[in-house]
């Protein structure tokens, strides 16, 4: 049943929602607001408010949100029409005669769930029953157990052509062609048939529990692997998302909405506690899928294989998201290890295997550069103009203008440091010998071009400062601590040259102390330089500031020195397996990315670290 934009309108107008939400919830005044604990998650102090002026309900906790309709909705549990039937009561609204058309849609849909139901109860009889048998080993091989059966009312079709057309004769075989469970052959004269047979059957339910269709599974192996119901007046495979209405209110608990390939995926998640994963049913994620999502959390988090499938779905995703995002209005992208699905990661290692990815998802901006930037070589001008494009094109379908800007800025400075990596090499004029750190992450082959553009990542100009301010204080860890300082990526210019210049005073005069240095440095040309960093103070680190103490700065000057000259060959590794994995992506190269990415964060977390330490007690 439908009703006009306009009526909605005249009856939001009309209602009062503070008292709709009154009625069930302790409502204060907070200015213009009221405020309450909310009654969608659980919680002490209030972070619920309703606007009347605007008509809206917002929760600050959970992100529960709506007008007086979809209150009644989700907090009472009432079906849409009745909500507005009793809105439009208490203002005194007569709710439209709807369409008769609509009527008749309504009236004959109302039926077919009724039909559906009963092949629901139907199915799930002969799965408990004798021909059931190898359906339920099936299960049991896959590790489903009993409750989770039941939850989701698997059911068995057995392999007949008339069994459930028999046993739901009651409701006439037009309608139950009507509902895809009978194939009605072409030719005139023959008999329709049952759809399902010999498969496992799982109920696929709308947003509101009913069930409006069917999925249903070969025992081992065969093809069609899957036999998904038809398109019926029920059921809409591009606006379904498989399991929607248990997973909203668990999102609202759980703060987060895991969107896996398949139903089989959502059934493991659930048994494993996760009650948050819906799907969609074996075509690309339409827009309208993506709406409903971001209706359960801001940044809904896709969970798909690492196989070429999987990620090429993944990126048709981000496209089709990128027009609608928005400030609290994103994507978040999880690869999974190639060739498993979710349901195979959890029976292989558990729920918190899977937890530990899903909680560090690669964003939107990550993704889609990381698409692209791999997508085509970059040897040429016109490979490097076509990336570019490539990225300014997708910026453009962006409709929010502040965030296509922001990804705009994002993506363009990505490109301009790949396409023109800043020279940052040294060459010591003596050997020094080997870096400890180098080759403890080198790359198990050459890296490709890209790798090498990306693993330029020398000093910021602050880090090659503090270190150098460091130096001059501590010179004694010059000579011993030379072939790491030496391996330093310093940008070129004075502060490479300063650096250069000190372990050439450590390499031919020996242990140094500051005086004895700035005697020697006094005429090596150097002078400027020193006096300002001399004046440098405050850069966050221990040993940029004079009242730390004495050992603990030198320690963590050698600590600092160490993380940061094993970084430029971790981050070209990082980016050696990144590229590795897009060129053929299996699961050694997944694990490899994966390691390196952990060990690269543990980096960037320890220096993080003894930055704050240094400005916590200052
Ligand atoms: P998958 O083949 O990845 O499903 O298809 P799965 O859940 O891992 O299957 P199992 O573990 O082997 O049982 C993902 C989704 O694609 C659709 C279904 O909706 C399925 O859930 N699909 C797949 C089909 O519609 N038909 C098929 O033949 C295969
Ligand atoms: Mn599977």
């Amino acid at each position: 049943m439908s009703l006009s934009p306009q009526f909605l309108d005249e009856l939001r107008g009309r209602t009062l929602i503070s008292s709709v939400i009154g009625k069930q919830v302790k409502l204060t005044r907070a200015g213009r607001e009221w405020k309450a604990c909310c009654p969608f998650h659980k919680e002490k102090t209030p972070s619920f408010t309703v606007n009347d002026e605007k008509g809206f309900y917002h929760c600050f906790g959970c992100g529960a949100h709506g007008d007086a309709i979809r209150f009644l909705t989700d907090a009472q549990g009432l079906p849409f029409m009745d909500a507005v039937k009793e809105l439009a009561d208490k203002a005194g609204l007569e709710v439209p005669a709807a369409d008769p058309r609509a009527r008749e849609k309504a009236d004959k849909a109302a039926g077919l769930y009724d039909v559906m139901t009963a092949a629901s109860r139907w199915l799930e009889e002969q799965l408990a029953g004798l021909e059931g048998a190898a359906a339920r080993d099936y299960l049991k091989r896959r590790g489903i157990t009993d409750v989770t059966r039941a939850r989701f009312n698997f059911g068995f079709a057995p392999d007949s052509r008339t069994k459930l057309k028999t046993a739901l004769k009651e409701f006439g075989v037009e309608k139950l062609v009507e509902c895809g469970l009978l194939i009605q052959p072409e030719e005139s004269g023959k008999e329709p048939y049952d759809r399902f047979r010999g498969r496992l059957m799982i109920p696929i339910r709308d947003q509101r529990g009913r069930v409006i269709a069917f999925g249903g599974r070969i025992l081992g192996d065969g093809e069609p692997k899957y036999l998904n119901s038809p398109e019926t007046p029920l059921f809409d495979k591009g606006r379904t998302l498989y399991n929607l209405d248990r997973a909203s209110p668990a999102s609202r608990d759980a703060k987060r909405v895991v969107v896996v390939e398949g139903y089989m995926d959502v059934i493991a998640l659930d048994q494993t506690g996760i009650g948050e994963g819906v799907a969609p049913l074996g075509t690309a994620l339409t827009e309208g899928q993506l709406e409903r999502l971001w209706r359960l959390a801001a940044t809904p988090l896709l969970c798909f294989d690492g196989d070429a499938a999987g990620q090429k779905a993944a990126v048709r995703a981000a496209l089709r998201a990128l027009p609608h995002v928005g400030p609290g209005r994103s994507l978040g992208f999880v690869t999974l290890p190639t060739g498993q699905d979710p349901d195979d990661l959890l029976r292989a290692k558990g729920r918190s295997a899977l937890e530990d990815l899903l909680g560090a998802p690669e964003s939107l901006v990550d993704r889609l550069w990381r698409h692209e930037s791999a997508a085509e070589p970059l040897d040429t001008p016109e490979q490097k103009a076509g990336l570019k494009r490539r990225l300014l094109d997708h910026v453009a379908t962006i409709a929010d203008p502040d965030v296509r800007d922001q990804y705009r800025s994002a993506l363009m400075d990505r490109f301009y440091a790949l396409t023109r990596p800043p020279r940052r090499e040294w060459t010591p004029n003596r050997p020094v010998g080997r870096s400890v750190f180098q080759g403890r992450y080198a790359p198990p082959r050459p890296a490709s071009q890209q790798a090498k553009a990306v693993s330029a990542t020398g000093l910021a100009p602050h880090e090659s400062r503090a270190i150098l301010a460091g130096l001059m204080r501590f010179p004694a860890i010059l000579s011993s601590h030379a072939e790491t300082i030496a391996a330093l990526p310093f940008p070129s210019g004075q502060p490479l040259r300063l650096r250069d210049v000190l372990i050439d005073c450590a390499l031919s005069h020996g242990e140094l102390d500051p005086d004895r240095l700035n005697t020697i440095l006094a005429d090596k040309g150097v002078a400027a330089v020193v006096e300002q960093l001399r004046l440098t103070q405050g850069l966050g680190f221990s040993f940029t500031r004079r009242d730390a103490d004495p050992e603990r700065a030198c320690r963590e000057l050698v600590l600092v020195i160490e993380t940061l000259a094993a970084r430029p060959a971790l981050d070209a590794a990082l980016a050696a397996a990144t590229a590795r994995l897009e060129e053929d992506g299996d699961e050694a190269a997944f694990m490899e990315q994966q390691r390196l990415r952990t060990a690269r964060d543990e980096v960037n977390g320890r220096l993080a670290a003894l930055m704050e330490n240094a400005a916590g007690d200052a």
